[in-house]
């Protein structure tokens, strides 16, 4: 049974009542007039939920909310996942997945991704986190951007050929990825605790193109950090088909750029969206704290009907009480 919010409705629906002003043409909206530390009304929640379902990512300043209250806004939306696969921030709120690339680095070793890499969240497990809401607590004074980009403009702007051909596919994403992908983000064992991701590897099979639960739209549903390879494929052909996807979506006009602020507040579409932190500056040695809730999400489904299917690791859930 699904664990998501149901977002089925008119894409207007509601929208209206919000203060939505689209920061690009494809994507982003900042949204402005709500307080989400607030009791928002039903109204105003499905508002927003329209608006997400618009613009895929919605941007709030200047919010001041504490981690309770981050859950409970979350919680509006559907039920929220433990923060993090592998680990929990803070025991009192294991909702939150505090983002802070020193802490990180000294646990598990610096990452070695390449910074411009394009994600979805959580994709390697079978069921992904919906929506996703991060609120900035402390931004250096310049880097550490996020970039989001649109995975159902991506789709619909490839040709018809292609579309058809990655309707077909189903592609391997995989935490840590393996050692060829040139968008690893993968440990390094000289890390503190290395084990505690090598030991609680995830993996699944995902539809290349995956059906947008709320809208039934089309999205290219793959990433160069956890999308490893294309199911029955070779790994040159794999590689190249791959590559070209990447680059689809790495399209300036379908994405959006927001600089963060402290109270700044993204929240995103993860079915719909892929991020990537413009980081710009050596971040070991800046502060920026942010905290992260999930949405629970569905099991993605392809154009074909076909469920994404586990290959290793447990699916998400709520955090264990
Ligand atoms: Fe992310």
């Amino acid at each position: 049974m699904s664990q998501g919010v149901s977002l089925e409705g008119s894409l207007s629906e509601g929208a209206d009542s919000l203060d939505c002003r689209p920061l690009s043409p494809n994507i982003g909206a900042e949204v402005v007039g709500v307080d989400l530390s607030s009791s928002l009304d039903e109204a105003t929640v499905s508002a927003i939920r329209h608006a997400l379902l618009q613009w895929r990512v919605l941007f709030f300043r200047d919010q001041k909310m504490d981690r309770k209250q981050q859950i409970d806004f979350g919680q509006r939306f559907g039920g929220l996942s433990q923060g993090h696969p592998f680990e929990v921030s803070d025991p009192a709120y294991p909702e939150i997945f505090t983002i802070d690339r020193r802490k990180s680095e000294s646990r598990y070793g610096r990452f070695s991704a390449d910074e411009e890499s394009f994600h979805t969240d959580v994709t390697a497990a079978v069921n992904p986190p919906a929506s996703c809401i991060m609120r900035a607590e402390t931004v250096p004074a310049c880097g550490g951007d996020t970039v989001w980009t649109n995975l159902i403009r991506a789709y619909e702007a490839l040709p018809t050929e292609l579309q058809e051909l990655a309707d077909k596919l189903r592609a391997v994403h995989r935490y840590p990825t393996d050692a060829t992908n040139p968008h690893r983000y993968s440990i390094d064992v000289s890390g503190e605790h290395p084990s505690v991701v090598t030991e609680k590897q995830l993996a699944s099979e995902h539809p290349v193109v995956s059906i947008h639960p709320g809208t039934r739209e089309r999205a290219l549903f793959v990433n160069p950090v956890f999308t490893s390879h294309i199911v029955g494929f070779g790994s040159r052909e794999s590689r190249k088909i791959l590559d070209l996807f990447f680059s689809q979506i790495a399209t300036a006009e379908f994405t959006v750029r927001f600089r963060w602020e402290p109270g700044s507040v993204a929240f995103w579409d993860n079915r719909a969206t892929a991020h990537f932190g413009c980081i710009g500056l050596n971040l070991v040695d800046t502060n920026r704290t942010m905290h992260r809730v999930c949405v629970l999400g569905d099991i993605p489904i392809g154009p074909d009907g076909m469920r994404s299917e586990s290959l290793k690791g447990p699916m998400l859930a709520a955090p264990s009480t």
